[in-house]
């Protein structure tokens, strides 16, 4: 197949390339770098089945032709990271609403297929965990910054599920869970990368809140797992699934655990919401998907765990700010 792939430069999108090219498919990237790099994607430079667009999704015309050339769009592009939304709330709204109706539009134009990326986020912090896919939705005020992204990305669902039902154009929702592993970056606010960084450096680990803020984490190459899994289920068409794992852990324990295994003896210390974030902002307590609907249509079973999710970040943030420290650019 030839595939685009927007936000291809990003985390989750340059591990679902690779994946892709291992495959042998023809594979097409769509990324303005805002929060992507180039390094993610440089070991397919020269690649004949790899190309890279430099260019935004909020670019219609750029995405009309690179949709009419595809046969599958996996849909990644976005503002992502509570940082990052708070500090870009205006284009954040564009670029994930706007950017996702410019794909949608080209894809029910060429009738191409397409794999929304959306996230837990969309629970909101409803308490009833584990979350499943038909569940209720509990947002916060309008005002504050971090349901905007929520929000977003409830509108790229209900456009995405609307063209399936009125056009029969064939969507597939994939609601992401915290997704780790290699590549992703702590400055937006994730937060292991973020833990593994402070440890390595010996500067104060940051818990906010007070800690007791539970996750479940799981490792990019599980997701990919569950992506390309659907790829080739026809009955997955106008469905959403969550994507995720159920190993719960919460912040505090994770600041621990990543103490440990970087051997540092950094300090653990906790700062409050209003001063992380903003005023108000709201964190939920507990975020765990129900992962009953994917195993049931591609027999979904995330494989690894949280250690194995911190050993690859550790590794990988270890070769990262070793060669930054040696070009003499470590922002740390
Ligand atoms: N990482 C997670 O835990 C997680 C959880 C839930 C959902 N998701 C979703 O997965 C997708 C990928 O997220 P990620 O974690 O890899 O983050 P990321 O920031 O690494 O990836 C997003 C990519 O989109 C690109 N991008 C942003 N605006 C763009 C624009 N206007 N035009 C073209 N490209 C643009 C960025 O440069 C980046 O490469 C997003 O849609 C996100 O909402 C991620």
């Amino acid at each position: 197949m030839r595939v685009l792939v927007t936000g291809g430069a990003g985390f989750i999108g340059s591990h679902v390339v690779d994946r892709l090219l291992l495959a042998g498919h023809e594979v097409t990237i769509l990324d303005d770098l805002s929060t992507g790099t180039r390094e993610n994607v440089a070991h397919h430079d020269g690649e004949r089945r790899f190309r890279a667009v430099f260019d935004s999704v909020l670019n219609d015309r750029v995405v009309d032709t690179l949709v009419r050339e595809a046969d599958l769009v996996l849909h990644l592009a976005a503002a992502v990271g509570v940082k990052y939304i708070i500090e870009n709330p205006l284009h954040s709204m564009r670029v994930n609403v706007r950017g996702t109706e410019n794909v949608l539009e080209s894809a029910d134009r060429h009738r191409t297929r397409v794999i929304l990326f959306s996230t837990s986020e969309i629970y909101g912090k409803s308490p009833d965990v584990p979350f499943r896919e038909d569940a209720d939705r509990l947002l916060g005020p309008t005002r504050i910054h971090r349901w905007s992204y929520s929000t977003a990305k409830a509108v790229d669902e209900i456009l995405g599920l609307a063209y399936h039902e009125k056009h029969g154009l064939p969507v597939i929702v994939v609601r992401l869970f915290n997704t780790c592993g290699p590549r992703q970056r702590g400055r937006y606010g994730m937060v292991i990368p973020s833990f593994v960084d402070q440890a390595i450096r010996k500067q104060k680990i940051t818990v906010y809140g007070d800690g007791t803020q539970t996750r479940c984490f799981c490792h990019v190459e599980d997701v990919v797992d569950g992506v390309m899994a659907l790829l080739t289920c026809d009955e997955a068409d106008g469905e959403i699934f969550n994507i995720g794992s159920h190993e719960e852990v919460s912040i505090i324990q994770l600041a621990r655990r990543v103490r440990q295994l970087t051997e540092s003896r950094s300090e653990i210390v906790l700062v409050p919401y209003s001063e992380a974030y903003e005023p108000g902002f709201e964190d939920m307590s507990r975020r765990v998907p129900d992962l009953r609907k994917i195993h049931e249509f591609v027999g979904y079973e995330p494989k690894r765990n949280l250690d194995d999710i911190l050993h690859s970040v550790i590794d990988h943030r270890r070769t990262v700010l070793d060669s930054e420290r040696a070009l003499g650019q470590d922002r740390g």
